[in-house]
């Protein structure tokens, strides 16, 4: 299996409750190294861009609202398969559905509020990366 990258966002409930370690550490328990980080403050015209293909949906807004309610750390995880790697260990969107051992099971408060953004494809992978990271950011 090839070594690949994926994006990861650490949201605003897990920064708030100081679980930046906890969520990191799950991740690299499942295999994925962090290769860029960094702790920043989305802005309303980020957060709603990084989210577009939701824009149509009811939750949009309060999606939104929550991703700018407080720092977020955006991450670029390699590791073999990264992208399946990361959202097995991420778990179901709605905590209630996610498996024992899962971060979102482990830490998420509600569907809103579910601790992790992974990208779900490898090609969104690279645009969501490319939408925080410079190359020279990334150090793997
Ligand atoms: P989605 O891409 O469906 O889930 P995932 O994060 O597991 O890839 O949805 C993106 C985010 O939108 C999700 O993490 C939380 C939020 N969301 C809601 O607030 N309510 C909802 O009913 C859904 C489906 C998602």
């Amino acid at each position: 299996m090839a070594v690949t990258r994926t994006f990861s966002i650490i949201k605003p409930d897990a920064t708030r409750r100081n679980l930046t370690g906890g969520v990191t550490k799950m991740l690299e328990d499942a295999g994925l190294r962090v290769v860029a980080s960094k702790r920043i403050q989305m802005t309303k015209e980020q957060a709603e861009g990084f989210y577009a293909v939701h824009a149509e949906r009811p939750f949009f807004n309060d999606l939104v609202s929550f991703m700018i309610s407080g720092p977020v750390v955006v991450q670029v995880l390699e590791g073999e398969d990264a992208v399946k790697r990361n959202r097995d260990v991420m778990g179901a969107t709605n905590p209630a559905n996610a498996e024992e051992g899962t971060i979102r099971k482990t830490y998420a408060e509600s569907i809103e509020a579910n601790s992790v953004h992974g990208s779900d494809s490898e090609e969104n992978a690279a645009i969501e990366i490319a939408y925080f990271f410079k190359p020279e950011e990334i150090v793997g």
